[in-house]
């Protein structure tokens, strides 16, 4: 538990790139990073840059792996995952965009898609660290309430509260959101070596406690990290509300 949100992204920043660093990547063992978009990651990501710019870290052999991408929304969307993670992290970094990877989620083969990720996560040995983020509903990635918890990548429709938070990215308008999305499965985001939450803010309270203080529930399906050996969670105050 830290204190606010930015306290929240430079913990995890300073854990992320002491990881990156022990790990010691090169071009043949490169360090296999999972990331998401939404608002929790952002100050994570600006301290990110920061390292990067410092010279205190490194993404040059850090091949990653996004957790989802919206259905149907150009790539070059302002609003698609993909235009979010150039936006916000990858045009900062000195990662190489070949090393970047973020499901098509305008593929002609949607479900060809999912299968080809999810080979290529175990074609590089797996993730070593999947970062995320989790939805009011305690969804992570696109894992709406009700997935099972042994899904991998596939082709989700957004539950309808998920529809209604994100429309503050599309000018408040529920007509322009996405109605489905690409997302690696629960057991995607459990079989990478290590898994890191953020959940920052009192709206997410409910799910965090749903999620850590009850039992393994596919209606929040980020307490299907109670399963993991090596799962991190870090909150703001704000979040411990229900705790
Ligand atoms: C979307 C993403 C999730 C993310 C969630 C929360 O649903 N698919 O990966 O965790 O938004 O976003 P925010 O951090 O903006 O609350």
């Amino acid at each position: 538990i830290r204190d606010d949100s930015p306290a929240v992204g430079q913990y995890i920043a300073n854990y992320i790139a002491k990881r990156i660093n022990d790990f010691a990547p090169t071009p043949e063992r490169p360090f296999v990073l999972g990331l998401p978009t939404g608002s929790s990651p952002l100050p994570t990501y600006k301290f990110l840059i920061q390292l990067v710019k410092d010279g205190k870290l490194s993404f040059k052999n850090v091949v990653t792996f996004n957790m989802d991408e919206y259905v149907g929304l150009p790539e070059d969307h302002p609003e698609s995952y993909h235009t979010f993670m150039f936006r916000e992290l990858f045009s900062h970094i000195d990662i190489p965009p070949s090393q970047v990877n973020i499901l098509n989620g305008n593929a002609k083969d949607l479900i060809g898609e999912c299968n080809a990720y999810e080979a290529k996560i175990k074609a590089h040995g797996g993730i070593e660290l999947f970062l995320g983020g989790i939805g009011e509903d305690g969804h992570i990635a696109f894992n709406e309430p009700g997935s099972s918890l042994s899904s991998r990548t596939r082709i989700k429709t957004l539950a309808y509260d998920t529809i209604l938070a994100n429309a503050r990215f599309f000018g408040n308008d529920i007509s322009k959101v996405p109605r489905m999305a690409l997302t690696v499965g629960v057991k995607t985001v459990l079989d990478s070596r290590e898994v890191i939450v953020v959940v920052t803010g009192q709206r997410k309270a409910l799910a965090l406690s749903k999620a850590i203080e009850e039992g393994i529930n596919h209606l929040w399906t980020l307490s299907a990290l109670q399963l993991h050996p090596w799962a991190l969670i870090v909150v703001d105050e704000d979040a411990t509300a229900e705790l």
